[in-house]
């Protein structure tokens, strides 16, 4: 009897599974042994996980501010009484670094002309990685393209994320000083403008940005980190020459390149102007309450989680032709279930709107 409830209760009481190795291998006074001391590893186990989660919540992730550095001594503001800018000295300017983005950045500055943004659209280019047809495309839907030296990441390239690697050839825009300009937008190849923003031009400070957003289930959410999609500036070879230089000492998280960069160099002093100036698609997966707000005023929108003109969403080097654009543009509209559909048909009728318009040059560039 005694023997059956030991059996019963030993069976019954509630204990660890043993291990593989406990059941072939251990008679029973050594796995009591064994016993002990797996109860005293996973003791240590919970301990150390609980202190190491407890340490990664007090860590908080980086952040430009927190980890300021007096590397830009640029006032705030550009002077008590700003004169208004004329349209021949502002500029719209964005980058083409790659044929694939051609037809994109054609409509981009073919939606500021239909807004009637007054200023130039000056385009730098890579000369070595953009094709004559590309150029063509470009200049098509208004653009006066330009070359520009491609600028290395710093730290010879150590860490930067691979997508990335072309972005620092972003800095050039701040030259445009040496081409007469006084005041720049610019705007990412994967943006559209939806409504004039002349406002921006003559803003009394050094620059202006939109707060970064990243989409649902990143904790980061509505950051108080800029995104670089839209840059409102004063070009000056000055400030562009102080960058160089501190792209290399500056200390900041060299993976996000330009943007962790600049996010460092403005971060403290710029103007964070409102998401109707370079509205993220994020924002809609985040807060579609927010995103409809917005939508009516909406200046420029930015297209971060697909990109309407990417055949099968991938990023090539070919220049697509007209049949294959609205492949794209149907494509990116079923894509996330289609939650984008809106978004998408902005952007073919801009693409439509630019082929009406320009069309005629534009096919020619095929030829
Ligand atoms: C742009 O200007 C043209 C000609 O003045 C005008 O017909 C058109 O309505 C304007 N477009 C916008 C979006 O203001």
């Amino acid at each position: 009897m005694s023997s059956l409830f030991g059996q019963i209760s030993d069976r019954w009481t509630y204990d660890l599974l043993p291990s593989h190795s406990d059941k072939l291998s251990c008679h029973r006074v050594n796995c009591n042994r064994s016993r002990q001391w797996t109860g005293v590893a996973l003791v240590s186990a919970v301990a150390v996980t609980i202190w190491l989660a407890a340490a990664s919540l007090r860590r908080r992730p980086y952040n430009p501010l927190d980890n300021y550095q007096n590397i830009n001594l640029l006032p705030v503001t550009v002077g008590h009484s700003v004169p208004p800018t004329m349209s021949s000295r502002r500029a719209i300017v964005s980058s083409l670094y790659s044929d694939g983005f051609a037809i994109a950045v054609a409509v981009v500055g073919h939606s500021a002309r239909t807004a009637n943004v007054s200023a130039r659209l000056l385009l730098p280019y890579l000369e070595e990685r953009v094709s004559e047809k590309a150029l063509c495309i470009v200049r098509a839907a208004g653009w006066e393209p330009y070359p520009v030296p491609f600028i290395p990441p710093p730290h010879k390239g150590q860490d930067i994320h691979r997508r990335f690697v072309d972005q620092y050839t972003k800095l050039n825009i701040w030259r445009l000083d040496q081409q007469g300009i006084d005041s720049a937008v610019y705007l990412d190849a994967d943006t559209l403008v939806r409504r004039n923003f002349d406002e921006l031009f003559d803003s009394p400070f050094n620059f202006a940005a939109v707060g970064d957003v990243y989409g649902a289930g990143d904790p980061r959410g509505f950051s108080l980190t800029f995104n670089a999609g839209v840059l409102a500036y004063r070009p000056s070879s000055a400030v562009f020459d102080d960058m160089r230089q501190k792209m290399e000492i500056a200390r900041y998280p060299l993976k996000q390149a330009e943007q962790a960069f600049l996010n460092l160099y403005f971060g403290g002093t710029a103007l964070l102007i409102p998401y109707t100036y370079n509205a993220n698609l994020a924002i809609k997966t985040r807060s579609p309450v927010l995103w409809q707000r917005l939508a009516d005023e909406m200046r420029i929108v930015h297209y971060t989680v697909l990109k309407p003109f990417l055949l099968d969403g991938q990023p090539s080097n070919a220049i697509l032709n007209a049949e294959e654009v609205e492949l794209a543009i149907d494509q990116s509209s079923r894509r996330e279930g289609g939650f984008f559909r809106e978004e998408v048909a902005w952007w073919q009728a801009a693409y439509r709107t630019m082929m009406l318009d320009r069309g005629h040059a534009i096919r020619q560039c095929y030829l």
